[in-house]
Parts: structure tokens; sequence; C-alpha cells
């Protein structure tokens, strides 16, 4: 069994890096908690995990932002980067690192690899003229303009003209092309695959990895009239934060060991800087490859794309304030399938709030800890006095815990939360058809039947707790202080997630105490 000195395998995670050039929405929050979850799921896995995110500080963008506040680029990224960094303290996001792109540690990273590329020939210097389009930070080509806007982002594109350093990407592109091919699990969901290996197919023009025309970024080692690409700069990211500099000077670190297992969680629109980009960096410098990218889909408003001048843009901070963090996390996560776009619906929200938080889950626990106290006082019976637990119930969460890993590698965690709510209606509907309130329990079998559906009940909610913690951390921390549990103390007991049910006795010893508890998880949404 995994301990904390034994860990199953390295798990490391990763966010996009956020630019700094406005504040944090409902896109940043939803690549941020989709890694939360699978990095929370790891750990209590036994996997020693590190989950990156961080800030994207350089570039044109961020440089006229700052310029047209009236500031430095640098004091624009320390206002708007705290923004990030308390939104994911408000959303209880574990990270182990919030890089910046203007670390010390990360600036030197990425001046190596340029250097190293330099040296190796596969970046070289000419000339660029093209299209670049500013929001995306984005090279174009006269074909894929429409009407001389960026197709990505619809506004227009600027001609650039400039020397430039160049990365071979024409080099790697047949590898590339056969590594993707080869490997199911590189990039999902599979039909992004198919995405990415059409625009490869289509022929890969070396990439521009410099400017001249602005001054806020990592400046070329030995020619600093050029600034390193921000996509360059900004993708190397995800080594600096594991000691990429330490790995390079030789010293003894899990660089080698954790980078092989990275997911990097992106959003569709990125999907390309990630799956081919990113790939030729890495060959170019003699790196293996991440496990995985994971692209997610977007959110829309009532149907639109969200826009600031629209004014769609829903702000996280207002739903948490007004509904709570793990409500925001479990609407993100369990209305649409990841992957695939969504529409962002506050009547929705309210409904599945009501309906599947405070009913269902919500009612679950107040009941439960009501009858408790009701006819026990808090007192858990013992297995001695319960007997064994409903088997149904049992049956019903081995089926969801057994399938547990493969939707996670598969970032299935619609469905893991639809069979979690599934599963807490059948727990309601157990209590409701036992009717503990009938029973005379003036007889020895009525007693126990009685306490059979007590035990059985609060096993139960324990189980939930663990299912829902990866998405719902607070929710599950509360209520395991309801049942008087420490939090999923798995590597320090015998008890193995896969067999939690069964593992009851370990924790709810004889005389186990309930606290008495007139919380409401889920406070009813009275939609005006
Ligand atoms: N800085 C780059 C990433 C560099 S990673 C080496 C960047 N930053 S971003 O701030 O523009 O976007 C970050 C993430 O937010 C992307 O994954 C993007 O897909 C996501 N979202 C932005 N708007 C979104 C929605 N409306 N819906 C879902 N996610 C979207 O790109």
């Amino acid at each position: 069994m995994a301990n904390k000195d034994n860990y199953k395998n390295y798990f490391y995670v990763t966010t996009p890096i956020y630019y700094v050039n406005d504040k944090p929405h409902i896109g940043h929050a939803y690549s941020t908690v989709i890694a939360d979850s699978i990095a929370r799921f790891k750990r209590l896995s036994g996997y020693k995990v590190f989950f990156l995110t961080g800030a994207d500080e350089h570039g044109l963008k961020i440089e006229k932002e700052a310029n047209a506040r009236g500031i430095t680029p640098k004091e624009l990224a320390d206002a708007v980067h705290i923004k990030f960094k308390d939104l994911f303290g408000m959303l209880s996001i574990s990270y182990d690192r919030f890089i910046r792109t203007t670390d010390e540690d990360h600036i030197k990273t990425v001046q190596l690899a340029f250097f190293a590329l330099m040296e190796k020939g596969d970046i070289y210097l000419s000339e660029y003229e093209g299209w670049y389009c500013t929001p995306c930070e984005t090279f174009l080509t006269d074909k894929v303009l429409i009407d001389g806007n960026c197709p990505q982002c619809g506004r227009p594109a600027s001609r650039v003209k400039e020397e430039s350093y160049f990365l071979k990407l024409n080099k790697y592109e047949k590898r590339l092309e056969e590594y993707i091919e080869s490997r199911p699990e590189f990039i999902k969901p599979p039909f992004r695959k198919n995405e990415v290996l059409s625009f490869i197919k289509e022929g890969l023009n070396d990439l521009s990895v410099s400017r001249t025309s602005f001054s806020w970024g990592i400046p070329v080692p030995g020619n600093d009239k050029h600034i390193i690409y921000v996509w360059f700069d900004a993708l190397l990211n995800y080594l600096t934060a594991i000691g990429f500099e330490e790995f390079l000077e030789g010293r003894d670190n899990d660089f080698n060991l954790l980078f092989k297992t990275a997911n990097h969680i992106v959003g569709k629109d990125i999907l390309k800087f990630h799956a081919v980009y990113w790939p030729v960096m890495l060959f170019a410098l003699d790196l293996p490859l991440p496990k995985t990218i994971f692209a997610h889909g977007w959110w829309l408003m009532d149907n639109k794309k969200m826009s600031k001048s629209l004014g769609n843009v829903i702000d996280p901070i207002y739903l948490i304030n007004n509904y709570g963090a793990d409500a925001l996390r479990f609407y993100l996560l369990r209305e649409i399938t990841l992957g695939l776009d969504g529409d962002f619906n506050m009547d929705n929200f309210i409904t599945r709030y009501n309906s599947e938080l405070a009913n269902d889950l919500g009612n679950l626990v107040s009941r439960t800890t009501a009858m408790l106290q009701k006819y026990t006082g808090g007192k858990l019976p013992g297995f001695g006095e319960a007997g064994s637990i409903d088997e149904h119930l049992s049956k019903a969460i081995c089926n969801i815990t057994s399938t547990l890993n493969e939707r996670y590698d598969n970032y299935d965690f619609a469905r893991i939360l639809e069979e979690t709510f599934k599963f807490i209606n059948t727990v309601n509907k157990y209590i409701n058809d036992s009717a503990p309130w009938k029973i005379d329990i003036s007889s020895p079998e009525g007693k126990r039947n009685l306490y059979k559906i007590l035990r059985s009940a609060v096993v139960s909610i324990y189980c939930i707790s663990y299912l829902i913690y990866p998405f719902m951390p607070d929710t599950a921390a509360r209520i395991n202080k309801i049942l008087n549990v420490e939090a999923f103390a798995f590597f320090k007991s015998s008890i193995v997630p896969e067999n939690i049910f069964d593992s009851h006795g370990v924790l709810f010893k004889d005389g186990h105490k309930i606290n008495e508890s007139r919380e409401i998880l889920f406070p009813k949404i009275i939609n005006t």
C-alpha cells in the first residue's frame, strides 16, 4: 500500500499560465478547477503530485495594457497576478507553485533553452514578414486571415516586418506526426488529436521566436535588441517550475521523473501551441514529451462567446461570494462533459444547486445526523449492534470506485459526478423505503434493523465525501467534521480507497460519536 515515502508514481499537472492584462474570469477558473480536481484525486490515490499554475507576464499585449494604464508592465503584472492568486485561494486551489514568467529562475531557464537551441542550429536568425495578432500573441499567414482579422479572436491583425530568430519546426514535422499517431494518450479528447494531425499535415513553417518592435520580455542571450517570443517564453514555465536549471547542472532532483508524467490542461484555443510548438521545442532540447495534453472546451454565456465588449463575462468572484466556491466548482465540472463547449446559464446554475446540492446531498446529510441524534444521541451503532451493512449500497459504491481511475484518466468528471449523485439518491431512497421512523424498536430485530440503517447511511455519506472531495473539497471536509472522522487518512490507515465501503470498521469504531450539526451545507437559493 502507498504511504508518504512510497508513492505509486509521480503526477505532474499544469494549468495554462494566465495573461495579466486583465482580471480573471470564469474561463481561467475553469482550467484551474479541472487541474485541481485531478491533482486532489491523484494525491488521494497515493501519487506524488506537483501542481503548477501561474501568470504569463511578458509580451506586447501586457506592455500595451500597461501603457494604457500609465504604469510599467511589471507594476501591472504585480497588481494583476495577485487577483489570480486571490481567486485561486477562494476556490481552494491546491497548487504547489504559482510561477510568474518574471521569476528569476524562469528567465534563466528561457535564456538557457534559447541559447542551447541557437548553438544546436535549431534556432537561426532571419527576417519575418507577415501578420501578427496581439490579443492572441500569434503570428498569422495571409491564408488564415478572415477579412484581415485573426481567425481566433476576430480582431484586426497587424502587419509586421522585422528581423527575427526562427525555430526549426519543419525539421521535426515527421517525427511529431509519428509521435502523435502512435500515442493515444498524448492528446485528449481523441477528436482533438485529428485536428492537430491535420494541422501538421498541412506543413509546418519555421516559427518566429523573437520580436524587435517592443521591449517587455526576456532578451535573446547575446542580442538584446531581440525579445524572446512570449509563447516560447511561456511554454518553458513547465520546465522551470520543476527544477530544469538544477537538472541541467546535474543536481539530483525529480525533474526527469516528473516531467514524463505531465498532464497539461489547456483550453482548445491554445492546443496548437501545446501540441505542436511545445513538442518541437522539447524534441530540439532532447527532452521527453509530456504524457497528456488535455484540451477542454469553452464556456459561452447564453450561447454567445463571453467578451468584455458584449458585457457578458461571468465574474467568478461574484458567484463564489453568493453561492460558495464548491457550488461553482460543482457546476463547472458537472454541467458539461470535459472537452465540449457549454453554456453558462444562471437559471440552470440555480436549478442544479437547489436540486442536487441542497435537496439531494444537503438533505441526506442533515436527515441522517438528525436521525442519529434522535435515536442514539449521536452515537453511531457499532458493527456488533448493526450487523453487516446494506449490501445493495455497498455494491453500488463498488461499481463507482472500480471505474474511478479510468474515468479520471479520461477526464470524465461529469460522469463521476453523475454517478455520485445517483448514489446519493439511492441512499435517500434507501432511507425512505426502510422508513426508520416506522420501525418498532422495542424488539431486538427492530433495534438491529434501525442500527443497520443508521450505520449504512453514515458509511454511505463517508463514501460520498470521498467521491466529491476532488471536486468539492470544502464540502467534503465539512462532512468529515460532522462525521467526526479525520479527512481521508488513507495512507495512515489500512483503508483501501477502491474498497472504501467495506473499510468502515477501521474508521467508525464502536462508540464513535457523530457531531451534532445544525449546519446547512447548501442553503436553498430563492430565485428572485
Ligand atoms: N497565456 C496563455 C497561456 C500560456 S500557457 C503556457 C493564455 N492565457 S489566457 O489567460 O488567455 O487563457 C488561459 C486559459 O483560459 C486558456 O486555457 C483558455 O482556453 C481559457 N479560457 C479563456 N476563456 C475561456 C472561456 N470562456 N471558457 C473556457 N476557458 C476559456 O492563453
